[in-house]
This record gives C-alpha cells, sequence and structure tokens, in this order.
C-alpha cells in the first residue's frame, strides 16, 4: 500500500502501563513480588513432581508440563516490563519484539493444549477406572505433549512469518505492556488481509477447538455420575476435578470476558488489565489451585523434605 516514503522503523516503544509517576515503585515492588512468586511456585511443583516417584502419573507429568509452560509465559513478558518500569525506557528492538510474540503464542498455546490433554485424563479416569493405566500409557501421554509442542509452534511460526512481512511506518507506540499480535497488527501500515484472515482462522481453531474438547470431556464425566447418582461418586469428581475445572475455568473465563463482554468506555485500560491478568495472575495462581487443595501434592512434598534429611522435617 504504502510505497516509497517508509522509514525502516528498528524499534518500538511499549507505552502500556498507565502508571502515575508517584507509584511507579509500588506497582514495580507488586509486579516484582507476583514474577517471583510464579516462578518460585511453578518451580516448586515442577522439581516435586519430578523427584516424588508417587507423582509420576499422567495427571501430575500434564501439571509438570503446564508449570513449565506457566513460568516460561510469563518470563517472557514479565522481566522485560520490569526493566522498562525500572530504567524508564520503554524502547524495545524489532527482533526482541518479534521474538517475544513468538514465544508469547508458544506458551500461550501450550496452556489451552495442556488443558485438554488434562481434561482427557480425567476424562479417562471417571468413565474407565479400570481401564485408565492401560488407555493412559506412557506413550499416549509423551505423543501428546509433543503433539502439543508441534502444534503450537507451527502456529506461533506461522503467526511471527506473517507478521515479520509487514511493514512499520512512522508509528511505533504500543500502547501494550509487551509485544503481541493484535497491537503490532494495529501499527502496521500495509495490506494486513491476510494476517487478519488467518487470525481469525486459526484463532479460531486454537481457542475453540480446545474448549469443545474440554466441554465434551465435562458433558461426558456429568452425565456418567447422573446415571448411578451417588454422593460418593460426586464427591469423586470433585476431589479429581476440581483443580482442573478451576484451572480451566481461570483460563477460559479471562478469554470470555476479553472478548464478549461490552468493551468499557475506555477499552485500553480494559484490555491492560485482561492481558495483566492472562499473563500475570493466571500464571501465579496455578500452582496454588493444583497444590493448596491436594493431598498428593502436600504428601510429596513431605516425602521429598523428609528423604533429603531436612532438619525441619518432624516425621
Ligand atoms: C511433560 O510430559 C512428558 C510426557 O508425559 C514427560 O515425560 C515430561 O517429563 C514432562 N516435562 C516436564 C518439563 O514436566
Amino acid at each position: 500500500m504504502t510505497e516509497g516514503n517508509q522509514t525502516v522503523i528498528s524499534s518500538f516503544l511499549l507505552l502500556g502501563l498507565p502508571i502515575p509517576q508517584e507509584h511507579q515503585h509500588l506497582f514495580y515492588a507488586l509486579f516484582l513480588a507476583m514474577y517471583l512468586t510464579t516462578v518460585l511456585g511453578n518451580l516448586i511443583i515442577i522439581l516435586l513432581i519430578l523427584l516424588d516417584s508417587h507423582l509420576h502419573t499422567p495427571m501430575y507429568l500434564f501439571l509438570s508440563n503446564l508449570s513449565f509452560s506457566d513460568l516460561c509465559f510469563s518470563s517472557v513478558t514479565m522481566p522485560k516490563l520490569l526493566q522498562i518500569m525500572q530504567s524508564q525506557d520503554p524502547s524495545i528492538p524489532y527482533a526482541d519484539c518479534l521474538t517475544q510474540m513468538y514465544f508469547l503464542t508458544v506458551f500461550g498455546n501450550m496452556e489451552s493444549f495442556l488443558l485438554v490433554a488434562m481434561a482427557y485424563d480425567r476424562y479417562v479416569a471417571i468413565c474407565f477406572p479400570l481401564h485408565y493405566t492401560s488407555i493412559m500409557s506412557p506413550k499416549l501421554c509423551v505423543s501428546l505433549v509433543v503433539l502439543s509442542w508441534v502444534l503450537t509452534i507451527f502456529h506461533a511460526m506461522l503467526h511471527t512469518l506473517l507478521m515479520a512481512r509487514l511493514s512499520f511506518c512512522e508509528n511505533n507506540v504500543i500502547p501494550h505492556f509487551f509485544c503481541d499480535i493484535s497491537p503490532l497488527l494495529k501499527l502496521s501500515c500495509s495490506d494486513k488481509h491476510v494476517n487478519e484472515l488467518v487470525i481469525f482462522i486459526m484463532g479460531g481453531l486454537v481457542i475453540v477447538i480446545p474448549f469443545l474438547l474440554i466441554a465434551m470431556s465435562y458433558a461426558r464425566i456429568v452425565s456418567s455420575i447422573f446415571k448411578v447418582p451417588s454422593v460418593r461418586g460426586i464427591h469423586k469428581v470433585f476431589s479429581t476435578c476440581g483443580s482442573h475445572l478451576s484451572v480451566v475455568s481461570l483460563f477460559y473465563g479471562t478469554i470470555i470476558v476479553l472478548y464478549l463482554c461490552p468493551s468499557a468506555n475506555n477499552s485500553t485500560v480494559k484490555e491492560t488489565a485482561m492481558a495483566m491478568m492472562y499473563t500475570v495472575v493466571t500464571p501465579m495462581l496455578n500452582p496454588f489451585i493444583y497444590s493448596l487443595r491436594n493431598r498428593d501434592m502436600k504428601g510429596a512434598l513431605i516425602r521429598v523434605l523428609c528423604k533429603k534429611k531436612i532438619p525441619f522435617c518432624l516425621l
């Protein structure tokens, strides 16, 4: 579209967080604390699952993959945000920006694919308890994880290559606090039809299909309880699926609020708040959801600490 007088942009400005100057330190401390909590919480989950052989079951292997992608997901955005807040220099080089977008897409989609694998695991555990170990074989688990990685890597590659084709003209201010697909697309001055089409189709595929698969698993689970209604059955479902259901609600709840609710009068603030929610809050909460009300995780923590002869272990 614009030939000729276009300047090549070598860096962008991330001006996403509308924080008043006098509150900068407060928010810096808050984000740093949240980021450290995310890293620590997810690392503890990964280590516990690695060290304790009681937790070498499909559910927990998927969970440790989920923790790994949560950890990476917030490490893609938070350190840069903290650096910007500290140095007051909001610029990010073009290549860094595309790299950030690539990894953000990889780890964001990974989370949604892993939630599907976990839902399928719960479905098999409740509907076919006797065949659970033969259906959820190590081979199937590894295949599901590898398939998720391959799909998400190609999907992110597609978006990144399409973005790299676009040219950016004078405007290099991104009204966001990390490089995401849609704010970058808005800045570009090239023809964006192909990009928009691909985002629409692929976005539908990677959000709607996992959501439908999860909903189907839970529909089967619920219908299996109602066939033989019993307090024990319902209790069993809540104890095995409760954590997973909470994480799923958190993940899709954010997406649904973001895309389906009527936009507030200040949409930039709303978008920023929601982006904060899924890049900072969700990865931070997942480990707590899984470990706080989970006896297996607490048991594993005690076993691991005792085996390592840590003095404060009283058992
Ligand atoms: C992810 O899952 C696979 C297959 O279940 C498992 O072998 C692997 O250890 C997990 N990776 C991480 C980082 O937890």
